[in-house]
């Protein structure tokens, strides 16, 4: 099933998400409509609340990327429960969009670094450190969790210019390849 996307302007969209179980209902289903919607979308990431769902998942295929960046190969997980513990390095900057943010792309600097505590599909624990785009895309998604969008992250005067399209979106103006939705 592919969901329509909450994009900006939905209060959804700045909820601290809650932890869930392993007897989530039907979490294999969710995970795998959460990839498709992400495919359809041409997203590389996607967090629950962007479905409007806020729970502490989120999905990442950076395979569409790995033509630019071979390391990218086969990068598809889903992350449950995460944590972030540590994040170090030089912090970089990178043109970052988001399908909640339609049309909307702007340097981001994170930290290089991101180490993830998180359970994947099956509820196996992980604890893995992260260097590079995959640590990018996951500090993104992990900030959909915690409702924080990267407009939040960029200069308080680039975000002034974005106002107007930042408007827009919020009233449902935004043109998109795919479906999506406010939910007040
Ligand atoms: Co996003």
């Amino acid at each position: 099933m592919i969901y329509p996307i909450v994009v900006y302007g939905s209060p959804m969209l700045r909820r601290v998400s809650t932890e869930i179980d392993k007897n989530y209902s039907d979490l294999e289903k969710l995970i795998e409509d959460m990839f498709e919607t992400m495919q359809v979308s041409d997203g590389v990431g996607l967090a629950a609340p962007q479905i409007g769902k806020s729970i502490r998942i989120f999905v990442i295929d950076a395979t569409p990327m790995a033509d630019d960046d071979p390391s990218l190969e086969g990068f598809k997980k889903a992350f449950i429960n995460p944590r972030i513990v540590d994040e170090n390095g030089e912090p970089w900057a990178y043109v970052e969009g988001c399908l909640s943010l339609p049309n909307i792309r702007e340097e981001v600097k994170r930290p290089e670094n991101v180490r993830i505590q998180y359970y994947d599909a099956d509820f196996n624990f992980h604890d893995e450190t992260f260097d590079g785009i995959k640590s990018r895309i996951i500090q993104h998604e992990y900030d959909h969790l915690e409702g924080v969008l990267f407009i939040d992250k960029i200069a308080p005067l680039k975000r002034k210019l974005l106002k107007g399209k930042l408007n827009d979106i919020a009233k449902g103006k935004a043109q998109t390849s795919y479906r999506t939705k406010i939910i007040k």
